[in-house]
């Protein structure tokens, strides 16, 4: 059955890409944007190869979000979106320290516009955000698993305040406009591939994230993995970690979507509370933020040993000091998203890491 025109900014990058298959798997067309800032062209293509004959169709536009005549254009072009994703955005944390400025443009820039155009331009103004796990900062010892009422702590990068500032922006937004309905993910860390091995993460120079240090170890590009730390307050000493897989993360869009599309006069649903800093806007019934995690904690040092189990490839590694600004640990409850989205993120830990081992290989 088609579900209506939806509208995927950052369609070629990592979430993006996996997130575009899985919605017009599921009967949405989907409009990707994308201005190549962190991906590249041929993802369309590859894009298009996996999707083949499913039932939604696959739209692509160059664009960047943060120029409003540019993405104007894109809603001039496609009057009948219904909804939006939003992954468009700079997301390298470290990079955020330094380049302060071209975060609060990218990120926030590209989400006024959007939510300007997606109230006066679309059908509806649904959006779905990608918010971040950031926002919680590091947790107490008793809030874990931790849950969305959880308290959120100041981010420490211009980038984690850029994802706390697009909620409170967001919030604020349905607040004052009836049209809206919003849905805030907070992604713990996605990893591995799509299974076709056609798309996966592009880490851009040396990669700061774990899985594709550790896939790009064993292919050889680097010498040995350093592991921030095996003297935290932790079973093993080494970090905690919620690792979500990017294709159950990409089938949680697909439901948030659904659910924004069915529940626009949905009567406000008490929430059990909190120190949640959004309470008028969840009265409305039209914001609700979800977490997107496996409700595992896994450690660095265990889930180096699973990828040696599973892949038998033999990963040179060496404990090293703790990276400065690491939290230890922190993990999901993902039991509002598993009740409320009718979704849980079921793809074992080992088949995870396989697949980022096999876009490791194809990448060659
Ligand atoms: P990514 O860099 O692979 O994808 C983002 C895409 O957006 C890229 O293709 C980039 O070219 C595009 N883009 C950036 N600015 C743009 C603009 N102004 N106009 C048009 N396109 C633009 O990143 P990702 O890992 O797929 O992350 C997607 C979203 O999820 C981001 O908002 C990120 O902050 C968020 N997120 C990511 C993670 C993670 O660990 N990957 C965790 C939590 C949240
Ligand atoms: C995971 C664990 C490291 C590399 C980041 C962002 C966060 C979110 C997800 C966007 C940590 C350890 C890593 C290495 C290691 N992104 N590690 N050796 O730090 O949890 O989160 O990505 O919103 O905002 O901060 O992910 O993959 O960098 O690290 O030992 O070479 O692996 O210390 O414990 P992190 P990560």
């Amino acid at each position: 059955m088609k579900k209506g025109l939806i509208l995927i900014t950052g369609a070629t990058g990592y979430i993006g890409s996996h997130t575009v298959v899985e919605l017009t798997a599921s009967g949405y067309d989907v409009v990707g944007v994308d201005n190549f800032y962190n991906s590249t062209d041929d993802i369309v293509g590859r894009i298009g190869k996996i999707i083949g004959n499913n039932e939604g169709k696959f739209y692509f536009e160059k664009a960047d979000c943060s120029d409003p005549v540019e993405f104007e254009r894109v809603f001039e072009k496609y009057p009948n979106i219904v909804g939006a994703i939003h992954f468009a955005a700079c997301k390298a944390v470290n990079e955020s320290v330094h380049k302060p400025l071209l975060y609060y443009r990218n990120n926030i820039v590209s989400l006024l516009n959007l939510i300007r155009l997606m109230r006066e331009r679309a059908q509806t103004a649904n959006i779905v955000f990608s918010s971040s796990c950031t926002v919680y900062g590091q947790p107490e010892m008793e809030e874990l698993p931790i849950k969305e009422t959880a308290v959120l702590r100041r981010p420490l990068t211009p980038y984690g305040k850029t994802k706390q500032m697009a909620e409170e922006i967001l919030s604020d937004s349905v607040v004052a406009y009836e049209n809206m309905n919003v849905c805030a993910l907070r992604y713990f860390n996605p990893i591995g591939a799509h299974p076709s091995a056609l798309i996966g993460e592009l880490p851009n120079g040396v990669p700061q994230n774990l899985v594709p240090y550790i896939t790009q170890t064993a292919a050889g590009i680097r010498d040995h993995l350093s592991v921030f730390g095996d003297d935290y307050d932790t079973p093993d000493g080494s970090c905690i970690r919620d690792y979500i897989y990017v294709v159950d993360l990409a089938k949680a869009h697909v439901k948030a979507m659904d659910k924004l599309l069915g529940r626009e006069k949905a009567a406000p649903v008490p929430q059990e509370n909190n120190n949640s800093p959004y309470t008028t806007a969840e009265a409305t019934g039209r914001w609700r933020v979800y977490n997107i995690g496996t409700g595992k904690g896994v450690s660095v040092l265990e889930l180096v040993k699973e990828f040696i189990k599973v892949t038998g490839v033999n990963l040179k590694y060496e404990i090293v000091g703790r990276r400065e600004g690491d939290i230890s640990q922190v993990w999901a409850d993902p039991t509002k998203s598993c009740k409320e989205l009718n979704w849980s993120a079921d793809t074992p830990l080992g088949d995870v890491l396989l697949s980022a081992w096999r876009w490791q290989e194809a990448l060659k």
